[in-house]
């Protein structure tokens, strides 16, 4: 305290010296009274009470005003508004912003009074606002810093009025809307960093006339599309566009950059051979991307190279066993990815000057923390090259063959139509009774012309029970008469019983109410369509029961549908209990999703048409005796659509909503679900939603993520799945992932895992 005194004391005497000569003008003191004033009293401004008349050359670490001819040329203050909120919608955020008083403009207004002002920084103050277009005013602008306060809204354009300006910093605000494509209007701009915000867009390609610029960085953004050819800049030393969305094939680079952070975005193909001539270059992340084919041996023996990381990635191939590496290199990180054959020599872990990570692939060395080879030896790339050269004839082959079945089944018909005139066709049955089912997507073609397009599914389906009729009395013979002792659930399709056939097999009896509109034929084909969906992760249909009392044609009562018994309770109640020994662990619970994802995955894309609503809800997922996954309740729509018309009378806005909530974000749901602990799971899909926010937090995954699986999870793989949920609950239906992501995310993450709990053991 007391030396603190004195040394204010000194201060105070030493600057009273230097006063003399550097006496402001008097409208400028005013100026940074008025400043301390908006910026509502922060007390790192304390020190100017005791200093009415000069300001300059008082200077604190967080507070520095350089004066030159009595005019303020630059203004540093670093305040402790540190507080950062993961959404900021321009409400007050307590202990954060400023008051409702502070105004952006009135700050703006107030600086431009200072006409010498070169540089300006305001950082961690809780300013918040739009920036104003009367930004240019700060005319003589060379360097501005606006970090960490509450900065929403676009960058205005007006900011390219400030000619001079050098450099610009405005990480951590919440600016959204594009990047601006105007910043090569400056004539002696150096460096931009816009990191923390929530930019979109694609980066323009006007960023390569910016040839003055030294560091670009503009990670944790949301800027995606394509990475434009930054040759052109010669200048740049620095470039991060970390953790943003970029799903381009890497450009070439300039020579001159030291460091290149591009990892955590999606960026595809394989790492030019440029990379390996980057003689400059110290720093280079690219992990956690998709890159695919072997690394270019020449980026580990960059003369100045001294951190590496291309971990996860599907990096393939070998890298040769003499390669060379650079004399500072001193991190490698090369996990997790594709790799085979021997670790390069320069690489092993003998070797204690370098850390080196390797493990996560099949490289033939330490065998505890690779994978098999066949892990890698899926020949990724060759195969998607060639699929996409392949997919056009093959399109091409499929189309030429409907074409032709079409034009065969149209002379059937014709044929039919003149030789037995008396047999209605299948074909005239559909078209009569359902004209206006676009809803579900299945036109009648679609229905008899329904095929699989997966030989796995063909195969799979031959180890089944056949499907078959039964009659209304087997049924009752089965369930005591539909006795309510034997009612398993009422759900929104019918009741559901459960009964044993007369050969001892249990059944569970689903009871639809179906349309009248439906011949019996037509449901027939419906039912027979159903029956076809045959996947080892589906509850198996093994038949049904039209129940018809007018005894015609028309007029169907009842269906019944058979399904096999799965025995161990439905996943929504496993996720419920709190019985530590019955809790499923984090890795059963991957399997779980995982097979379930395989089976929405086949009902998508295994059959043509797809089957796209299906219901999915964490109590339609059953456990059979060996805890494996079975999607229940699929497919249904087919048969009970007209119902789902009926009820979706409310018009537009119903079926909004039920096109909103498709099969990948219902997914999102159950995945999220699998994540919070019981204390949470009453509650409803809104409040789902909402926390999805602090799941990104290390906090708020205390707060929410079931203690058990905290204990159980490896902190990597439940960011891979609180990742892939935020994706398909996305309220923007075409930035969902498809449900090929999904799995391959699931299946990632349950290889992480098991991967950690084998490091674990070991
Ligand atoms: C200002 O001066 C008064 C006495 O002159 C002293 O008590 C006070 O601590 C000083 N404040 C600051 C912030 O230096
Ligand atoms: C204050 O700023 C000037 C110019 O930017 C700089 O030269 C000086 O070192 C700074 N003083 C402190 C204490 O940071
Ligand atoms: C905001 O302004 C009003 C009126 O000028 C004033 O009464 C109030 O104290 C101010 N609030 C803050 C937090 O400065
Ligand atoms: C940007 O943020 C503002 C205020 O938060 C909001 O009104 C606007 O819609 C957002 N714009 C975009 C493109 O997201
Ligand atoms: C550009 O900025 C650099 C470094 O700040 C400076 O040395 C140079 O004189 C400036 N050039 C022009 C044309 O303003
Ligand atoms: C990149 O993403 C991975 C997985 O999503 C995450 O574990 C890692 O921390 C991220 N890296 C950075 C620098 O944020």
């Amino acid at each position: 305290m007391e030396c603190s005194r004195v040394f204010t004391f000194l201060c105070f005497s030493l600057s009273f010296l230097v006063l003399g000569t550097y006496e402001l003008q008097s409208s400028q003191t005013q100026v940074l009274s008025q400043l301390r004033r908006q910026l509502e009293y922060p007390k790192q401004l304390d020190l100017w009470l005791n200093t009415s008349t000069d300001f300059c050359y008082l200077s604190t670490p967080q507070v520095n005003i350089t004066c030159q001819n009595n005019l303020v040329i630059g203004i540093i203050i670093f305040g402790d508004k540190r507080k950062r909120v993961s959404n900021f919608n321009g409400f007050r955020v307590l202990d954060g912003t400023l008051s409702p008083n502070f105004s952006m403009d009135s700050l703006a207004a107030t600086l431009s009074r200072l006409n010498g002002l070169k540089s300006l920084s305001l950082v961690s103050l809780g300013i918040w606002g739009s920036i104003p277009d009367k930004i240019h005013r700060l005319q003589s602008l060379e360097y501005l810093d606006l970090s960490w306060n509450f900065l929403y809204g676009s960058i205005p354009q007006t900011l390219s009025r400030i000619g001079q300006l050098q450099i610009l910093k405005l990480d951590g605000n919440f600016l959204n809307g594009t990047f601006p494509d105007w910043f090569d209007s400056f004539s002696n701009f150096t460096s931009l960093s816009l990191r923390n915000n929530l930019l979109s867009g694609s980066l323009p390609s006007s960023i390569q006339r910016i040839t003055t610029l030294t560091a670009l960085v503009l990670s944790n953004n949301a800027i995606s599309g394509m990475l434009p050819d930054l040759s052109t800049l010669l200048s740049l030393q620095w470039l991060d566009l970390s953790k943003n969305k970029f799903d381009s094939e890497l450009p070439i680079m300039p020579k001159g950059l030291k460091t290149i952070l591009l990892n955590n975005n999606s960026f595809s193909g394989r790492i030019p051979q440029q990379y390996g001539q980057l003689n400059q270059l110290q720093q280079i992340d690219l992990s956690f991307n998709v890159l695919e084919g072997t690394p270019p041996a020449g980026l580990f023996s960059l003369p100045n190279i001294i951190s590496l990381n291309l971990a996860s990635n599907m990096l393939s191939g070998s890298l040769p066993v003499r390669l060379n590496c650079g004399a500072k290199l001193g991190s490698v990180d090369i996990s997790n990815n594709k790799l085979r054959g021997l670790l390069p020599s320069c690489l092993s872990s003998v070797i204690k000057t370098r850390g080196i990570k390797y493990g996560g692939n099949c490289l033939s060395i330490d065998l505890s923390h690779q994978h098999p080879e066949t892990y890698c030896v899926e020949p990724h790339d060759e195969k998607k090259k060639s699929e996409g050269k392949n997919l056009g004839v093959l399109i091409g082959i499929i189309s030429g063959v409907i074409v032709i079945m079409g034009l065969l089944a149209y002379g059937f018909l014709v044929l039919c139509r003149q030789y037995c005139p008396r047999r209605t066709s299948e074909q005239h049955l559909l078209h009569n009774s359902v004209q206006d089912n676009s809803v579900t997507g299945f036109t009648s073609e679609l229905l008899t012309n329904a095929r699989f397009i997966s030989d796995a599914a063909k195969l799979r389906s031959q180890g089944t029970p056949a499907h078959r009729l039964f009659s209304l009395n087997e049924l009752k013979a089965a369930t005591n008469n539909f006795d309510k002792s034997t009612l398993m659930g009422e759900g929104s399709t019918g009741k559901m019983y459960k009964g044993r056939l007369e050969n001892g097999t249990q059944v569970a009896i689903r009871c639809l109410t179906v349309s009248k509109r439906f011949t019996i034929r037509n449901l027939k084909l419906r039912l027979d369509l159903l029956a076809k969906l045959q996947h080892p992760h589906l509850v198996c249909l093994l038949g049904h029961c039209i129940q018809n009392e007018g005894k015609d044609e028309s007029g169907v009562n009842n269906v019944y549908l058979l399904y096999e018994y799965v025995p161990n309770g439905n996943y929504q109640a496993r996720l419920l209990e709190t019985n530590p020994e019955k809790v499923l662990k984090w890795s059963d619970r991957l399997a779980i999703l995982i097979g379930v994802a395989k089976a929405v995955h086949f009902l998508h894309t295994g059959i043509i048409p797809g089957f796209f609503n299906n219901r999915l809800k964490a109590n339609n997922i059953l456990l059979n005796e060996h805890w494996m996954g079975k999607l229940s309740d699929y497919g249904l729509s087919i048969v009970v659509q007209e119902i789902d018309e009926h009820k979706a009378e409310g018009g537009l806005k119903a079926w909004h909503i039920k096109s909103f909530e498709d099969d990948v974000y219902s997914f999102g749901l159950i995945l999220l679900r699998s994540l919070i602990g019981p204390s949470f799971s009453a509650r409803n899909e809104a409040f789902l939603v909402n926390e999805m926010v602090s799941l990104g937090t290390p906090d708020g995954q205390r707060r929410i993520v079931d203690p058990s699986i905290h204990t159980s999870c490896s902190q990597e793989s439940l960011s891979i799945i609180i990742s892939i949920a935020n994706k398909c609950i996305s309220q923007e239906f075409s930035t969902r992932p498809s449900f090929e992501d999904v799995l391959w995310n699931l299946q990632y993450a349950a290889q992480v895992q098991s991967t950690a709990d084998g490091e674990q053991r070991s």
